[in-house]
């Protein structure tokens, strides 16, 4: 029976740990002794939508129905904080710097990864500035793709409505160009474009897996604010791999407080935590 009254002020010692391990082999997410209180607050939603009021049987629950309660279980644990244009410096870089150079190739063909896209603000941002840039010259095959290992925010991110609050620091002619405005029962929420949509495909990726299922090479890789939930370990793994993923003279955009500088020499800073990629000398 669930019991609301003495509902769930502790998650025992033992119980932290054993989350916390199953949490970290499966995301990479490192949750530190002080994180015990997160993870309770993260969780209670999940375990009252079971009807388990305790940690030691939703740890039970969780090994016996593990391939479908652990989607559950990272989506609840992952933070998820994005905003349209985050980090404005970066589209200014790739407005004035890559896209100008870009723009030279011939045939022009661009492809680009939002790894970490949380609820599609990243992605529908990159878009957003690529189609503006060409808005009045010829476009060109331009691909983001776009993944999460959660599958809550895929979801939100696929459907591409935002609130006007989450909206406000977007220019209006932006927003009136690539966003329609909701009427009647949708009336403060604005949808993006087709047009902006169909340059993004969105998908479920975990950056800790072996190796990634994309063929072809990007010319600008977007991780940012997702390697900060690693440990030192992780992170210069996931970094490490995306240089394989990188073509010889693409950019990697990482967060504002992160740095790549344990890379061995895979990349070299150009400055507001935007990357190139070292090619190495043969
Ligand atoms: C704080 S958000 C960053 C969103 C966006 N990149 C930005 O900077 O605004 C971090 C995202 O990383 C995702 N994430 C965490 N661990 C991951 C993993 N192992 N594989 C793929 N995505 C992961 C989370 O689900 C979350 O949506």
């Amino acid at each position: 029976m669930f019991k609301t009254g003495l509902f769930f002020d502790e998650i025992s010692d033992n119980e932290f740990y054993l989350l916390r391990d199953v949490i970290f082999k499966e995301s990479g997410i490192n949750l530190t002794e002080r994180k015990k209180a997160l993870l309770h607050s993260r969780l209670i939603k999940r375990l009252k939508a079971l009807n388990i009021d305790n940690y030691k049987v939703y740890y039970e629950y969780l090994n016996k129905n593990y391939h479908e309660e652990i989607i559950n279980l990272i989506n609840c644990i992952t933070t998820n904080k994005t905003d349209f244009f985050r980090e404005s410096k970066h589209f200014k870089f790739l407005r004035e710097v890559i896209l100008p150079k870009f723009e030279k190739r011939n045939p022009g063909k661009f492809r680009i990864w939002s790894a970490g896209c949380s609820t599609g603000e990243e992605p529908y941002s990159i878009a957003i500035t690529i189609a503006e840039y060409f808005r009045n010259k010829r476009m060109p095959d331009v691909k983001i793709l776009a993944t999460d290992i959660d599958t809550d925010v895929l979801g939100k991110a696929v459907a591409g409505i935002y609130k006007e609050e989450d909206l406000e620091e977007v220019d209006p002619a932006i927003l009136r160009i690539y966003f329609q405005k909701g009427k009647k029962e949708n009336s403060g929420l604005f949808t993006v474009r087709e047009s902006i949509k169909n340059m993004v495909s969105f998908g479920r990726l975990n950056l800790l897996s072996e190796s990634y299922p994309m063929n072809g090479l990007f010319d600008i890789i977007f991780c940012r604010n997702v390697i900060i939930y690693f440990d030192k370990k992780t992170k210069d793994d996931v970094i490490n791999k995306f240089y394989d993923y990188l073509t010889d003279d693409g950019y990697f955009f990482a967060g504002h407080s992160e740095t790549l500088a344990n890379s061995a020499g895979r990349y070299f800073l150009i400055g507001n935590t935007i990357y190139g990629k070292a090619v190495k000398c043969t």
